[in-house]
């Protein structure tokens, strides 16, 4: 396997609103012992500094970035359209539609430009920080055996018998 060590998972999101989401993929990573970053970057509201994240990337050896929106969530689209790593969105609950128009913004990209989309929420948050180091597993073997033995210890801690 052709090591790269140095690669890591670039978590961005659209708000400071969206960080109590998005703190459980630091969380998650941490746990695996992934290395990242986090952003605060709005694809709406800050568009000047989505762009110069994004002519950033592969110079700042992200190998896969985490982008966490809500609402009319046009961040993970917008930074999948301008890199060429694996970006990986997670909807922010929305306070009027729960998080469905977060949702079908982020997984309905027209072909050409994929977003691999997570569930809405926490759920979604911890599982693109899974999927991220599993990505970055494929060229760092101390993160394959992380999470190798992450799934190994969650099975065992789910018990046979509820009482
Ligand atoms: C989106 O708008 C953000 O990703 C956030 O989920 C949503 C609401 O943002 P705030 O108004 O709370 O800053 O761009």
């Amino acid at each position: 396997m052709k090591k790269n060590t140095k690669l890591k998972v670039s978590i961005i999101m659209g708000s400071q609103s969206d960080y109590k989401i998005m703190k459980l993929a630091e969380k998650t990573l941490k746990k695996i012992g992934v290395l990242f970053e986090t952003k605060i970057i709005s694809a709406h509201r800050t568009p000047k500094r989505m762009y110069e994240y994004a002519t950033k990337v592969e110079k700042n050896h992200i190998g896969v970035i985490i982008a966490g929106a809500g609402g009319s969530a046009h961040l993970p689209g917008m930074i999948s359209a301008l890199t060429h790593v694996p970006v990986l969105g997670v909807p922010v609950e929305s306070k009027k539609l729960k998080g469905l128009d977060s949702l079908l913004s982020i997984a309905q990209m027209p072909k050409g430009i994929p977003v691999g989309t997570l569930a809405i929420g926490k759920d979604g948050a911890i599982n693109a920080a899974l999927l991220a180091a599993a990505i970055i597993a494929n060229n760092n073997p101390n993160v394959q055996k992380k999470l190798i033995n992450f799934r190994t210890l969650q099975t065992k801690s789910v018990k046979k018998n509820p009482n």
